[in-house]
């Protein structure tokens, strides 16, 4: 494990009603209240946001958004904003995940707007970017992630950077049950981590977290958080079951 304090965040993408949500939050709540060396958060869909900040509100959980706009209010149907979702209990939310530039066509012009959007209103925002096969097999995975960090970080400061987590999410990995190998992933990651210092400074990019999602599960868990660049994991399909998530909560 790295330097930094790990986060392990579960993206819980369109599933659980108000009554399974409660359910799987109070689970994992209990998993979690005596842990003080590593974050965890969720991200439940915002319509069971409320209830799921109601649950954990004691513990060391932080509760966030799928996705946030840019505005405190307004005519933008469809979208939540960061001011909604802090009055929710909510206190952080992704942006750019691949499920939204994949099948939404979310571009990174946008997602920089969400993602300076929800740091204006104080929001902890996760920047996600990831390359897809195609573009891994044509060796374009590192043009890729520059060209995604660079637009989706343009014009957050170094100051903001406190509140941002950035998420390599290997697009052939997520939810297919083909996890990036550990060596991948921290090649992936020490390039990241090279790019931010670029844009920023050392500093800035040796505190920066980097958390791996796609296909994270308990049994891999623990050698992809050994890798010197990892900071944590972001999780989908197994962060909907709380024994698996507790698992990888106490990765070792
Ligand atoms: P997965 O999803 O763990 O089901 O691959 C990860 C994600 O999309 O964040």
């Amino acid at each position: 494990m790295g330097k930094r304090k790990a986060l392990i965040a579960g993206n819980w993408k369109m599933h659980n009603t108000v009554i399974e949500g409660c359910h799987l939050a109070a689970d994992i709540s209990r998993l979690c209240s005596d842990l003080t060396d590593r974050d965890v958060m969720v991200f439940p869909p915002a319509t069971i946001l409320s209830e799921v900040c109601h649950i954990v509100k004691d513990g060391p959980i932080v509760v966030g958004c799928q996705n946030v706009c840019w505005e405190d209010r307004g005519a933008f149907t469809g979208e939540i904003s960061p001011v909604m979702v802090k009055d929710a209990g909510g206190r952080a939310a992704l942006a750019g995940h691949s499920e939204r530039r994949q099948i939404f066509g979310e571009t990174d012009a946008l997602i920089n707007k969400r993602l300076k959007g929800g740091l204006f209103f104080g929001l902890q925002m996760i920047l996600c970017i990831g390359e897809t096969l195609a573009e891994r097999e044509d060796g374009r995975t590192f043009a890729i992630l520059e060209e995604q960090l660079r637009k989706g970080l343009d014009g957050v400061s170094a100051a903001d950077m406190a509140q941002v987590v950035i998420a390599y999410e290997p697009v052939w990995a997520i939810g297919t049950g083909k996890t990036a190998s550990k060596e991948q992933a921290q090649e992936a990651h020490a390039f990241i981590r090279g790019i931010l210092e670029q844009i920023f400074e050392k500093n800035i990019a040796e505190q920066t977290r980097i958390v791996y999602g796609g296909s994270v599960k308990p049994t891999n868990v623990d050698e992809l958080m050994a890798q010197a660049d990892i900071d944590g994991a972001l999780v989908g399909g197994a962060a909907l079951d709380a024994k698996s998530f507790g698992r990888i909560i106490n990765f070792k």
